[in-house]
């Protein structure tokens, strides 16, 4: 465990409140009394801390982490960034797990009854620790759209779910990550739902530095964990 100072208030302008109208599930489970604020006490300012050792070598290759019989099916992709704290200091040493649909638009959950085929070679999550300067790389199947209950003929945009710990309790974030010019942003609630000088946070970028020659395209999503260039939680 390791102690850190006192975090940002978070800034409620960016975040989506927990409850918002056009996302209809936020109003069964949002609360409906106003928040307590804790104190940061070593409680909150300390948090788990993961080692390298309980990663796999291929826990960050979608692509290859769950083959059956032969390679995933879809357009590859290539996720890499930094994670930053409040202050821009690279988060090095950190937890991030990412779980999204396959290339059709289908998870592999029981909760899942989109009618589009479950992929052998695909699970859809992984997981990774940052470096010494807060960098992670993923490689991928870019994750189709698939409907849900919201509303009618409601779709979800390409997306992808991130957990991050960060070094305490009070820096843990789960968001997720949308591609570059998905006509189905703007229709989102989920999306909408965060601040709209902060969505744009929320949206990776095309990267030929990224993107490797002959394989996959690469996508830059940088996630900064509190503060007030924080990206925005997206539960
Ligand atoms: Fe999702």
């Amino acid at each position: 465990m390791t102690a850190h100072g006192p975090f940002s208030p978070r800034d409620w302008d960016a975040h989506p409140p927990y409850v918002y109208p056009g996302y209809k599930s936020t109003s069964l489970r949002g609360p409906t009394k106003p928040l307590i604020p804790l104190k940061q006490t070593l409680s909150e300012l300390t948090g788990p801390i993961y080692g390298a050792e309980s990663v796999g070598k291929l826990d960050h290759d979608l692509t290859r982490n769950a083959r059956v019989n032969g390679e995933p099916l879809g357009e590859r992709i290539v996720v890499a960034g930094r994670v930053l704290d409040e202050d821009g200091r690279p988060v090095s040493n950190t937890l991030i797990e990412i779980w999204q649909a396959n290339a059709a638009g289908r998870y592999i959950h029981k909760s899942d009854r989109h009618d589009a085929p479950l992929d052998p070679n695909f699970r859809g999550s992984g997981r990774c620790v940052t470096d010494g300067e807060g960098r992670y790389r993923f490689y991928s199947i870019k994750p189709g759209a698939y409907p849900w209950g919201n509303h009618p003929n409601a779709w979800r945009p390409n997306h992808i779910h991130f957990s991050l710990f960060g070094p305490s309790f009070v820096t843990r974030l789960v968001t997720q990550m949308y591609f570059p010019g998905d006509p189905l942003l703007d229709l989102d609630p989920i999306y909408l739902a965060a601040g709209e000088g902060a969505r744009k946070l929320l949206i990776s970028k095309f990267d030929l530095e990224i993107t490797e020659a002959d394989f996959a395209l690469g996508y830059r999503f940088d996630i900064v964990l509190r503060g007030r260039s924080a990206t925005p939680a997206q539960d």
